[in-house]
């Protein structure tokens, strides 16, 4: 009879597709058994009454990573990743972010480094984009891809990092070529540049104004854009940090004429809104991101679209940046909206917020909640099926689910080092009691118990939409040819004489 190292036993799996009674039965550092009743293993976990879900994966926070404006947020791996896991994530993917004129692979080997030494749990990367040189695009980027780096950001804002239109075409053809990921951070750069300065210019600097600057069409307009930038190749692209019906209204029509374009949102857009950046003083500083956060009816819009899956993954966009002069206030109670950092942490409350306002409001059921924090991500990020599953062969990242739980949010006990959460005060229901990382309990009723460095790097293979994709178009195939200097008459499909 097989012999289990861990055995979770009595709880109900949760997976995205159902929920069902089984026990988990774990050996080293993956699940090799998934079945009514196991036997006790080495060590045994009582799981009644709990959900018994695959770990959360984030693949959207900013961790020892410096911003396009150049601020460094709170957290380093070991804090964020500590973080993480008290959240009930198993898996974080941050960015490596090359800034101009640094080499990427640099950047990626330095960025690597980091996580190496300090991840408590599971890691991989994702790169930012800001260079489209030969040796950037064509070199670095494609041994990064090659290397399992399968997906990278690119800024069509903040001037430090944004890319051109025609430094857009350059990236999606060598995406489209060799099967990476696309994630755009769209918003319209003019849009919000001119709308600054007029409001600056007439003394409107009050953090409020971040929200009036980055208005809801700039980001509509930098969505269709792109979408239509990356339709010339049929290259899939992921809207990140979607906050608006505009948006929204972009990408579902773009899926519904079958472009392969997908989205994620993030907690802050679904349960807060910008009247939190109208609060005294500077405190609505603590609450200014990009895009900002919106109204009820932008919350609305955002619950259906994760409904209707017209987005597919909820991310925490975690960017700890302190209510201090290396973040949030360079220049004091004078920082202005266009100087302060932009972005909020929230690693550890994302899947606490979904559960409580998502599962126990009625807004989604257990698998939805699954498929948006774990599942989707794994599928999307090329992980799948090693992550985000509950299932003989998967890693045993675990997450058990206390649905009653109830927790107010606090910055003092919540595990990042921000100082602050947006969340102050929020009273969540549902909460893990246990987090297994790689068959190690690393979280388990309140007690910590994992050594800076013991998290892996998990090389991600070939990213969703990538997987069984829809016949490239003649169009898609003949500006992909043109791209490689390939586009003849072999590939002339009408748009050249032959
Ligand atoms: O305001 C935000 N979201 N800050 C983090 C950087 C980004 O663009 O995602
Ligand atoms: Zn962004
Ligand atoms: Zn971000």
């Amino acid at each position: 009879m097989q012999h289990f190292d861990l055995t979770i036993r009595g709880g109900e799996v949760a997976t995205h597709e159902r929920v069902f009674r089984a026990d988990v039965g774990i050996v080293a550092d993956r699940i090799v058994e998934v079945a009514p009743h196991l036997p006790a293993g080495t060590r045994d976990i009582d799981a009644t009454g709990r959900y018994v879900m695959p770990g959360g994966i984030d693949t959207h926070c900013h961790v020892e990573q410096r911003s396009g404006l150049g601020f460094i947020g709170a957290d380093d791996w070991y804090s964020a990743s500590v973080a993480a896991a008290h959240g009930g994530t198993t898996m974080i993917v941050p960015f490596a972010a090359q800034h101009r004129k640094q080499s990427l692979r640099k950047v990626a080997e330095d960025y690597a480094a980091l996580a190496r030494a300090k991840s408590v749990i599971d890691w991989s990367y994702h790169l930012i984009v800001s260079e489209t040189d030969h040796q950037t695009l064509h070199e670095d980027l494609v041994e990064q891809i090659r290397g399992g780096i399968t997906s990278f950001k690119v800024y069509m804002t903040y001037d430090q990092l944004k890319i051109d239109d025609y430094q857009m075409l350059d990236v999606l053809a060598v995406a489209a070529r060799e099967k990476a990921l696309v994630m755009v951070h769209a918003e319209n750069n003019d849009v919000i540049r001119w709308v600054s300065q007029k409001l600056l210019a007439s003394g409107r600097t009050a953090p409020k104004y971040h929200g009036t600057s980055h208005v809801e069409l700039a980001e509509g307009e930098a969505t269709h854009r792109v979408i239509q930038l990356a339709r010339l190749f049929d290259a899939p692209v992921l809207i990140v940090h979607v906050s608006a019906p505009d948006a929204i209204a972009t990408i579902g029509a773009a899926q519904r004429m079958g472009a392969q374009v997908y989205g994620e949102t993030c907690p802050h857009y679904l349960v807060l809104t910008k009247d939190a950046m109208d609060l005294p003083g500077m405190e609505g500083a603590k609450y200014c991101c990009s895009p900002p956060l919106r109204d009820e009816a932008a919350q609305a819009a955002l619950w259906r679209a994760l409904k209707d899956g017209v987005l597919q993954t909820v991310s925490s966009d975690h960017a700890p940046y302190r209510f201090d002069e290396t973040g949030k206030l360079p220049y004091g109670e004078a920082t202005t909206f266009k100087q302060m950092a932009n972005g909020m942490p929230g690693l550890e409350a994302r899947l606490p917020l979904l559960f409580s306002e998502g599962v126990r409001s009625g807004r989604m059921t257990i698998p939805e909640f699954v498929a948006l924090t774990s599942t989707n991500h794994a599928r999307m990020y090329g992980l799948a099926p090693r992550k985000g599953y509950v299932q003989p062969g998967a890693d045993a990242d675990i997450a058990i689910w206390d649905p009653d739980r109830e927790v107010v949010l606090r910055a003092a006990t919540l595990h990042d080092q921000t100082g602050y959460t947006p969340f102050e005060g929020m009273r969540v229901t549902g909460w893990p009691t246990t987090v297994v990382s790689a068959g190690r309990v690393i979280v388990h009723e309140g007690a910590f118990d994992a050594a800076p460095g013991s998290g892996r790097f998990v090389p991600r293979s070939t990213p969703m939409p990538f997987q069984s994709p829809p016949p490239v178009s003649a169009r898609g195939q003949f500006f992909r040819a043109l791209a490689d200097g390939e586009a003849g008459p072999a590939h002339s499909f009408g748009y050249l004489d032959r």
